[in-house]
């Protein structure tokens, strides 16, 4: 049922609202030519052509350069800006030393996040890098440090803290309309090969159109290998498995829509490898709970079985709140006041009587015409076309300008990428993983 932007109606069970696109949408078509700001990109593979397209609708904002170290991706990026014709370069300080650049978004595989962000921080660029943001810990510290100390605006590439359909679920969040949520459960499963990161190798992929040794970075040196270089997902030298590439958007979900700007307290993983057992270094199924101050989170991925797809659960006294891919349901849920039926029937019948007398007293039925009708459940969607990836870059192009605070800065995207190490960390040691904030380590 299209309903149009924030329309809303009742359906046989539940109303339903199409959520309306953020008010920047509005705000950014205004901005003078001279207001401009000029990017560059390092990493123009799947997810920088994604972010390049997502970008287009963006007013006063202009993609001038990109580096890659594989040459079929210049030829992408170009195509993925519907042909702009943009500086291309295998050196991504090009980009960094150029003086008419303003911000750099960072999408190469996460070995390399750190030193790009670093350097791109030292050279006065704000800075736009994937999640997750780290690929270890002292990683992310540095990063924090580097962005700190060079005053820099920095997003992490977790969209959904800026989609509408999250807003809403903070919004319903603060309300209080759940009531005390101890409970909060998250899923992210899939059953492709695609799913899993088998990814095809481009037949033009040869060591005359990759740069291989910078692509290893500060990772073990090893010969060519198309399949690390297009499946990098799988190894823990450029990437962090399940937990990297999807918990960190079920974390940074769920700490935006609590208002948690912590990495969790403990952490409890198990799973294995299952199916995919082609040599990759993480498993196929990872389950993790995690312990914070005011709640239990339990997460799963799965690239075996995709009923569940992406979901997400917030159990409160009050009421539940689900979100299934694009749709969000609120559910209320008592505490309803109703007389005890059950251990009353181990007492005398003199005594169970006396008992429902007397709570019949205390709870006198509403009159009649005074009953009050919950229709109660809420679903809200965002429109079909909608994007959270250009919302997340439209947060951070016009902090860019305003020098206002972006929805996911650096601390934020620490924060959550600690709770992806955490689940590996207790995966691999076959232990709980616990955050040492004084120590700034996770122990086993
Ligand atoms: N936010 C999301 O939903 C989302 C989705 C997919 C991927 N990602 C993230 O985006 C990042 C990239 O993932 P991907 O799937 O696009 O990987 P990819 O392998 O498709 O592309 C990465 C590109 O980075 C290039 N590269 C690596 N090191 C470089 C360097 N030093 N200089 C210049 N180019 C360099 C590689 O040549 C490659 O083309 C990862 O951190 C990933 O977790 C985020």
């Amino acid at each position: 049922m299209r309903l149009g932007a924030g329309a809303a109606a009742l359906g046989a069970a539940a109303k339903v609202t199409i959520l309306e696109p953020s008010t920047l949408w509005a705000s950014t078509r205004s901005v003078p030519p001279s207001d401009t700001v000029r990017f560059g990109i390092i990493g123009t593979g799947v997810e920088g052509c994604s972010l390049l397209s997502a970008s287009l609708p963006i007013s006063g904002v202009e993609c001038v350069a990109a580096a890659d170290l594989y040459d079929s991706r210049h030829i992408a990026a170009r195509e993925a800006l519907r042909g702009k014709n943009i500086d291309t370069t295998r050196e991504y300080r090009r980009i960094l030393d150029r003086k008419d650049i303003d911000a750099v978004i960072v999408a190469t595989p996460d070995h390399w996040h750190r030193r790009l962000v670093v350097e791109a921080a030292e050279a006065g660029k704000d800075v736009y890098c994937e999640k997750p943001m780290s690929h270890s810990v002292e990683d992310g510290l540095a990063m924090v440090e580097a962005i700190q100390k060079h005053q820099r605006m920095c997003t992490v590439g977790s969209q959904r803290v800026s989609s509408i359909l999250y807003h809403k679920a903070k919004e319903i969040w603060d309300s209080g309309k759940l009531g005390m949520v101890d409970t909060i459960t998250a899923a992210w499963d899939r059953n492709t090969d695609s799913g899993a990161w088998v990814y095809p190798i481009a037949p033009d992929a040869s060591e005359q159109t990759i740069d291989w040794n910078t692509w290893l970075g500060e990772a073990p040196q090893r010969p060519y290998d198309p399949v690390r270089f297009f499946r990098w997902r799988c190894y823990k030298d450029y990437g962090a498995g399940l937990a990297g590439d999807l918990f960190v958007h079920l974390l940074s979900g769920i700490h935006y829509v609590t208002g948690t700007n912590l990495p969790p307290q403990r952490a409890l993983s198990t799973g294995g490898l299952y199916h995919y057992k082609d040599g990759r270094e993480f498993p196929d199924l990872l389950w993790t709970m995690y312990d914070y101050p005011d709640f239990q989170l339990v997460l799963r991925c799965n690239h075996n079985n995709n009923e569940e797809g992406e979901l997400f659960g917030f159990y409160g006294k009050q009421g539940t709140m689900i979100i299934r891919g694009s749709t969000l349901t609120f559910k209320p849920q008592g505490p309803y006041a109703q007389a005890e039926d059950y251990s009353v029937f181990g007492w005398p019948a003199k005594l169970r009587n006396a008992y429902y007398e007397q709570w019949r007293k205390d709870h006198p039925l509403p009159e009649p015409g005074r009953f009050k009708v919950e229709v109660g459940t809420e679903v809200y969607t965002p429109p079909p076309d909608y994007s959270d990836q250009t919302d997340h870059l439209m947060n951070f192009f016009s902090s860019v300008r305003t020098r206002q605070a972006v929805v996911e800065n650096e601390v934020f995207g620490h924060h959550a990428a600690l709770g992806c190490h955490m689940a590996n960390y207790a995966y691999a040691n076959k232990t709980i993983a616990t955050w040492d904030a004084a120590a700034k380590k996770i122990k086993g």
